[in-house]
């Protein structure tokens, strides 16, 4: 299944991000923005909320109530038979061991990164789509000739996200972290920029990224990404979040790194979470060939200016 497995002399690696854990200061108002965004906000008795997608039970993150609003730990999942020997690659690389966070499934392997960051590892399946060729069309250019294509606004109905793509964090000593994420995670570097952003996928098969990393003093959570199934329902996601209020955003436009139509909705505490379609995929066995770019190309190819502080670490 994966070939890597065969050759003791690899590194193993994970597959996919299981879920994120999120501190905010209002789980009220918390759940009013991911309910606006098109999630599924479920109760936990124990206050904490899960955020579920696409309609099924699947967990994609978790909102715990706190004082400021921080990352309270991310998770990544490994298939069973490599889990013992990521453990190992981690505490070679640098990881720390670590107490589980509080009220968050304790299970699998707790650790801190090299810059402080909560981490566990998980065992399980590959839960998320794997994409074996580029034979992917866009709707969006799909015409019917005789027909109307446009839905009018009556008929057109809420947008929601699939399930998570990736996440964003704030970092100091970018190039170290990167370094421990593939050293101890066996992640790989697809893409990065004059040492400003990084990002990674998984060996395994993966987004083109499913963690980007951002360069800073301090640690510090910027988003969220979710997908969706077209460009269309990146446009109209951007409707739907300034309809319910959440006028304040970024988009819609067009990543270079990644390739993904965007719209950053930005969240009650400064962050932001994105909706995306057509992010570049990267399949098992390829040899990706990370490129470095300059920092003049590494935003978007169309789509309105950035907000001034879309790249400022607020928990500095
Ligand atoms: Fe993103």
């Amino acid at each position: 299944m994966h070939e890597e497995m065969s050759n003791m002399g690899e590194l193993a690696g994970i597959h996919s991000i299981d879920h994120f854990g999120l501190v905010v200061p209002d789980l009220r108002v918390a759940t009013e923005f991911f309910w606006a965004f098109g999630l599924d906000v479920v109760e936990i008795p124990g206050s904490n909320l899960e955020l579920r997608a696409g309609g099924t039970q699947r967990c994609w993150a978790r909102i715990f109530p706190g004082w400021s609003r921080t990352l309270a730990y991310i998770a990544f999942r490994c298939f069973p038979e490599d889990f013992e020997r990521i453990c190992a690659q981690i505490v070679r690389a640098g990881g720390t061991p670590a107490t589980p966070f509080p009220e968050a499934p304790p299970d699998g392997y707790w650790f801190r990164d090299i810059v402080g960051n909560l981490v566990q590892l998980r065992q399980g399946p590959i839960d998320v789509p794997v994409k074996l060729n580029r034979g992917v069309v866009s709707t969006a250019l799909q015409r019917d000739a005789v027909a109307r294509n446009v839905l009018i606004r009556s008929e057109i109905r809420e947008v929601q996200p699939l399930r998570l793509s990736h996440v964003m964090l704030f970092v100091p000593r970018m190039e170290a972290v990167m370094a421990f994420y593939v050293q101890g995670l066996g992640m790989r570097i697809t893409d990065s920029a004059d040492g400003l952003v990084g990002y990674m996928h998984a060996m395994h098969g993966s987004d083109h990224h499913i963690v980007a990393f951002a360069a800073s003093s301090a640690t510090g959570w910027h988003h969220s990404s979710w997908e969706v199934p077209d460009m269309d329902d990146v446009g109209s996601g951007a409707t739907q979040m300034r309809a319910a209020g959440f006028r304040d955003g970024w988009g819609v436009g067009r990543h270079i790194l990644g390739s993904n139509y965007f719209y950053y909705a930005r969240d009650p505490w400064g962050s932001f979470c994105e909706y995306a379609a057509h992010i570049d995929y990267i399949p098992a066995g390829v040899d990706w060939k990370e490129r470095t770019h300059g920092r003049d190309e590494i935003l978007y190819i169309w789509g309105p200016d950035s907000p001034s502080d879309f790249t400022v670490n607020s928990e500095v």
